[in-house]
């Protein structure tokens, strides 16, 4: 007797991302009439450089071409003079242009990892990586972070109780999403020594460099010990809020990972052309464009630090980066308050979408009263949605 045929146990583990169904109830509870807030995902509110739309405006070629695997010509130059501006030297041929950063890390993860090889993360992490981990069938092995230092590194001697005989990398977040942290010079060094140690390779994603408000941001590109096994992955997504543009950077001095990042390029042919030309001017003036959006959302991680303080029994830290928070909330189950709070709550018909932090964890239990916020609302915005979680985190705990 014929079987039906069935979809791939990858596909059956493939995550589907954790805020979806909470973002079906948002848009449900809009037609109601509710004000719905969203403090839930990374995308810039800001309107894109109007560069950008004046150079696709004047491309004018005649054929819509692919483009060559590795990145147009200009468009490989601009990461280059890009890079140097931000004091990381590299040549066009240490450069592969991606479909966003989401790309590189898919690649990065394809080049270094045979079947189920492990890489070692620092949880919470960005969610995707668990999605970009199944597409290249790797294991992530997550160390476990704590939001009591406001998730900075472990001792040297707990990260390295997970590496093993199948770790073939360490990835890390730098500044970090969903927490806001930035990693210091000697969390850096130590993480640069475990990699030359246990000769791993070290990728470093680096989308959010120039989102550094107190802390010094160092790339793991200025440490000359790990040269030949620094992977960085880059993106113009958020630092030039241009996130549907999706052109990002799989960048190494490894000859060897580059040519593979190469080849797996080919099989996809090329990143989109118009948007390769529309980033150039924004590669090559990072400063003008990068600055402003940085200085707002600066502000934004102050309102938000100082609000969080007039709202009981949460905990808290200060970002130094990026533009998000993990905060702990005086609840047992953070996932079930998130959907409360957008399925039922209202003050004045408003409500706030927020993310859970379980999808953020990869540790079953771990992160169950945390939440992450995103700043990605203006400066009253903000306030107003945080005074919000106030009065739901009272009526909540009153239930
Ligand atoms: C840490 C991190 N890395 C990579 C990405 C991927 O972004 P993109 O594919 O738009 O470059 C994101 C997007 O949110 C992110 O937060």
């Amino acid at each position: 007797m014929l079987t039906k045929p069935h979809i791939s146990s990858r596909a059956k583990t493939m995550q589907a991302s954790p805020l979806r169904k909470l973002a079906a109830t948002a848009e449900a509870r809009k037609k109601q009439g509710i004000k719905v807030h969203h403090l839930n995902i990374g995308q810039p509110d800001l309107p894109t450089a109007s560069i950008v739309y004046e150079t696709i405006h004047n491309i004018g070629q005649p054929t819509l071409a692919y483009a060559p695997s590795a990145g147009l010509n200009p468009t490989l130059t601009a990461w280059k003079n890009y890079f140097q501006h931000v004091g990381i030297e590299f040549n066009e041929s240490e450069i592969v242009v991606t479909s966003g950063g989401s790309e590189a890390i898919i690649f990065a993860m394809c080049a270094v990892c045979d079947n189920q090889d492990e890489i070692i993360v620092f949880e919470p992490f960005y969610t995707n990586y668990n999605g970009f981990a199944t597409i290249a069938n790797v294991h992530l092995q997550p160390v476990p972070l704590s939001i009591t230092n406001g998730f900075h590194l472990p001792s040297t001697e707990e990260i390295e109780k997970h590496i093993n005989g199948k770790t073939k990398a360490i990835l890390i977040t730098n500044p970090s999403n969903p927490t806001g942290t930035i990693y210091s010079k000697d969390e850096l060094q130590r993480i640069v020594d475990l990699a030359k140690k246990h000769n791993l390779f070290l990728m470093s994603d680096e989308v959010y460099r120039e989102f550094n408000f107190d802390a010094e941001f160092i790339s793991v590109m200025s440490f000359p010990e790990i040269r030949n096994q620094a992977i960085l992955l880059d993106s113009c997504s958020k630092r030039f809020n241009v996130c549907g543009a999706r052109i990002g950077v799989i960048a190494s001095h490894n000859a060897e990972v580059i040519h593979a990042a190469f080849k797996f390029g080919m099989a996809r042919l090329s990143v989109a052309t118009i948007e390769q030309l529309a980033v150039v001017p924004l590669l090559n003036s990072p400063d003008e464009y990068v600055k402003p959006i940085v200085e707002e959302f600066r502000k934004r991680r102050d309102v938000v630090y100082e609000t969080l303080k007039t709202i009981p029994g949460v905990t808290y830290y200060k970002p130094e980066g990026a533009f998000y928070i993990v905060i702990g909330l005086p609840v047992a189950d953070a996932d079930d308050f998130a959907r409360w709070l957008i399925e039922e709550f209202e003050h004045n018909k408003e409500t706030v979408l927020i993310a859970p932090a379980q999808g953020f964890y990869a540790t079953p239990g771990k992160g169950m009263n945390e939440v992450r916020l995103a700043f990605t609302l203006n400066l009253d915005e903000l306030r107003r949605s945080l005074e919000i979680i106030k009065f739901a985190l009272e009526a909540y705990n009153k239930k």
